[in-house]
């Protein structure tokens, strides 16, 4: 049996990264011993810290804004994934731009809230739900240079109801990020 570890990096709530460790952390897929060996968070205050701190996940908090540029920040964070020696690195929820110090090193996938190459970036749920599609959805992609747009490993989608409020919409976003963060984790593991 081969074991495989993850990093998570998060910003703010950590429900994404909660369900991680509710379904992968310490458990045995396809032959393959899943580790989550640690998480990174640039906010002091996330919600998501004492996630981590529940279920003993070491956690390591950079703040952003104690570096005079992206690059700098980018050459920290590198430093604490690599120091966790994971086999892939997961963003759920993590807000910052990253750069090539970021990509050249790590091997990262990203969870985002809508139907890539749809809604890139910020708001992606709000500018999803007030547009004109009649499906919402989610992807997991690559991450690399260009925001939100490294290949594409996994989408789900929903029919949009004309009725439907955004509360409503956010909730079948989160139950769809539920189902398909842990499956492309999977996936990639093993590919
Ligand atoms: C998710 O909607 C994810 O798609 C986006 O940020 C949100 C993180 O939520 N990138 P949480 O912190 O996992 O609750």
């Amino acid at each position: 049996m081969s074991v495989k570890k993850i990093v998570v990096l998060f910003s703010g709530e950590g429900t994404n990264l909660e369900n991680i460790i509710k379904k992968l952390h310490k458990k045995v897929i396809n032959d393959c011993h899943i580790q989550l060996s640690g998480a990174v968070c640039n906010k002091e205050n996330a919600k998501g810290i004492d996630i981590c701190k529940n279920y003993n996940i070491p956690i390591k908090i950079i703040k952003h804004k104690e570096y005079i540029s992206r690059e700098e920040f980018d050459k920290k964070v590198v430093e604490c994934i690599l120091s966790f020696d994971p086999d892939l690195t997961v963003l759920a929820g993590f807000m910052r731009i990253l750069t090539p110090v970021f990509t050249r090193h790590i091997k990262a996938i990203n969870l985002h809230p809508s139907l890539l190459p749809l809604f890139k970036g910020a708001n992606a749920i709000e500018k999803s739900f007030y547009s004109d599609m009649k499906v919402g959805g989610v992807s997991v992609h690559f991450v690399s240079n260009e925001l939100d747009g490294g290949e594409t490993i996994a989408q789900k989608c929903f029919q949009k109801d004309d009725n439907m409020s955004l509360e409503e919409f956010k909730k079948k976003i989160k139950e769809l990020e539920f189902e398909i963060l842990p499956q492309a984790i999977v996936k990639v593991l093993n590919d």
